[in-house]
């Protein structure tokens, strides 16, 4: 990446945690909540690489918006993201001990508080959108039902019960897990770059060519962290590799091989770049999505 742009990478994500401890900087009322706060704050700071949020400001910008307008949902997002984590990795989900670096939040919490933890995450943000100060009340009512769209039952949560349903199948095919990545990883990456529009006030075909781009960086996405997870580091990851060879997953490594797959991630990066033509200042846009694909964690 030049250095301009990783300049402007580091002032998104620098901007981003500042915030996200911010929302969560209030002691709790009893010891109880206190205990909840740590939790949230204990996954949520852990680090992680703020992907989402980055996409929030990027397109807020490439699209005539002031990415300080758009904080709120930069954050809101990277809570969503944290709480799918968190629930990703429970003994009745993936079962992964280590995320971001640290042991998971049910290792450190436990079960009942990582998934308290992670509900506290899913609710959070619409309380945020909805008391911001900088956004108007039309802004806010698009971003509410767009997000709540792409987290529930039509977005990653059911993706992710897609997942585990086609756990321990031989049957899953390139298609199935194509619509399943969709979801579950695709939807939170597109509504990103969707909201990152709307905090713009930008025009209703360009939030659709947003979420097009959206959708197939997500899959792009999701297709490098299949392959991550076979040939990655733990060290780098800050999550065991592994995992989906241990629940029996299908993955796009398992139908195609890693050497096919990141062929399939490429191609589909480059879609997700075509879809960039239709705006102006895409420059650091195009940067990151290749550094995505290229990415060691
Ligand atoms: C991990 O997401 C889960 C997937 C959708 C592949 P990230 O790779 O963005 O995880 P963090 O936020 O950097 O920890
Ligand atoms: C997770 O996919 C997508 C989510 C909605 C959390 P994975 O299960 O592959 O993510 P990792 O590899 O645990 O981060
Ligand atoms: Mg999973
Ligand atoms: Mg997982
Ligand atoms: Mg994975």
């Amino acid at each position: 990446m030049n250095k301009i742009y990783e300049e402007q990478l580091k002032k998104y994500i620098d901007l981003t945690d500042k915030n996200l401890k911010e929302f969560l900087s209030k002691p709790g009322e009893s010891e109880a909540q206190s205990k909840l706060i740590e939790a949230m704050r204990y996954s949520l700071e852990a680090g992680g690489k703020r992907v989402r949020p980055v996409l929030v400001y990027a397109f807020c910008e490439a699209l005539g918006g002031n990415y300080k307008d758009a904080v709120t949902a930069a954050c809101a997002i990277e809570m969503i993201h944290t709480f799918s984590l968190i629930h990703d990795d429970l003994p009745a989900m993936d079962d992964d001990d280590y995320r971001r670096g640290k042991p998971s939040c049910h290792k450190a919490y436990g079960e009942a508080m990582a998934i308290l933890a992670g509900d506290a995450l899913s609710v959070l943000p619409f309380e945020m959108i909805a008391d911001d100060s900088k956004l108007s009340s039309d802004q806010k009512i698009s971003i509410v039902s767009l997000l709540a769209n792409a987290v529930g039952k039509d977005g990653m949560i059911g993706g992710q019960v897609m997942d585990m349903s086609y756990e321990k199948r031989s049957d899953i095919t390139d298609e199935m897990l194509r619509a399943m990545y969709r979801n579950k990883t695709g939807q939170l990456i597109a509504v990103s770059c969707v909201m990152g529009g709307i905090c713009a006030d930008a025009e209703r075909d360009k939030l659709r060519t947003a979420a097009e781009y959206g959708f197939r960086l997500g899959l792009a996405f999701q297709i490098i962290d299949d392959i991550l997870d076979v040939t990655g580091t733990a060290a780098e990851m800050g999550k065991l590799t592994g995992s989906d060879e241990k629940d029996e997953k299908t993955t796009f490594v398992t139908i195609y091989g890693v050497e096919k797959a990141q062929e399939i991630a490429d191609q589909i990066t480059n879609e997700a770049l075509e879809w960039l033509d239709d705006f102006e200042n895409t420059g650091f846009l195009r940067e990151l999505t290749e550094l995505l694909l290229r990415r060691k964690k």
